[in-house]
């Protein structure tokens, strides 16, 4: 971890060719897991927040969740627009939408606070450096499909690896992978745990050497 930077865990439920997509999770044991970081803040993209929108207009939530994390979203093309649903979705104590200076110009009347860091794409390592800085956050939980967890382990900004592997192939439905769509970076992990939970999931956590 380097001293300007959270804990940077990427947990994510895959099948076991790794895809993100094309299975049917298991959502209550996901986020049980999740818990075990007690996140300050979590990290989404843009594509994740868009396949919960519909959701999010369907069932309106309680209102923020005063004791938990903050809601971080790259949006660095500003297509986000359901950011009262996200707010008030009962999980998150608060919503910053994370664009980079090209994102397109936001509706005046739009009510999230944003950070603005980066030229063309939303700059990542400088978003986890204001995260702590200005937010006091100290562990970040990455909620991705893949390409916003991919950018991170290109960047050099991942921490941790955490996969709940579900006994399934995904086949031709899984069109996304854990670490996104172009191949990771090579290197060793550091295992840190190994353990099957039944029902055929197991929980696979490493460290990312950097
Ligand atoms: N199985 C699971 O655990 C799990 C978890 C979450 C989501 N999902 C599923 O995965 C799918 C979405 O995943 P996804 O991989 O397509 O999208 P994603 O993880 O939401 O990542 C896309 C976001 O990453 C940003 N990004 C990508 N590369 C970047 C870079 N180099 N620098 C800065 N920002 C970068 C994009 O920026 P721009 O805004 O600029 O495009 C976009 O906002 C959905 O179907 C969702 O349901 C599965």
């Amino acid at each position: 971890m380097a001293p300007d930077q959270p804990y940077v865990v990427a947990h994510t439920a895959v099948s076991v060719e790794g895809s993100t997509v094309g299975f049917h999770p298991d959502v209550s044991r996901f986020y049980e897991l999740a818990a075990t970081w007690a996140e300050d803040a979590t990290l989404t993209g843009a594509d994740t927040i868009l396949t919960q929108e519909p959701a999010l207009e369907a069932a309106p939530g309680p209102g923020p969740l005063t004791e938990g994390p903050l809601l971080a979203v790259v949006d660095g093309r500003g297509r986000v627009s359901r950011w009262d649903g996200l707010r008030d979705a009962g999980r998150w104590s608060g919503v910053l939408a994370l664009h980079s200076r090209a994102t397109p110009p936001r509706p005046a009347d739009r009510n999230v606070p944003e950070l603005v860091a980066g030229d063309e794409r939303v700059d990542l390592a400088a978003v986890l450096a204001t995260l702590r800085e200005d937010h006091g956050v100290e562990t970040v939980r990455v909620d991705s499909g893949g390409q916003l967890t991919g950018a991170l382990l290109h960047a050099g900004l991942l921490d941790e690896v955490s996969l709940l592997v579900h006994p399934c192939l995904a086949g031709a439905d899984g069109d996304r992978f854990w670490y996104g769509t172009a191949p990771p970076p090579g290197g060793g992990l550091y295992q840190l745990a190994n353990e099957a939970l039944g029902d055929g999931l197991v929980w696979l956590r490493y460290l990312v050497k950097r």
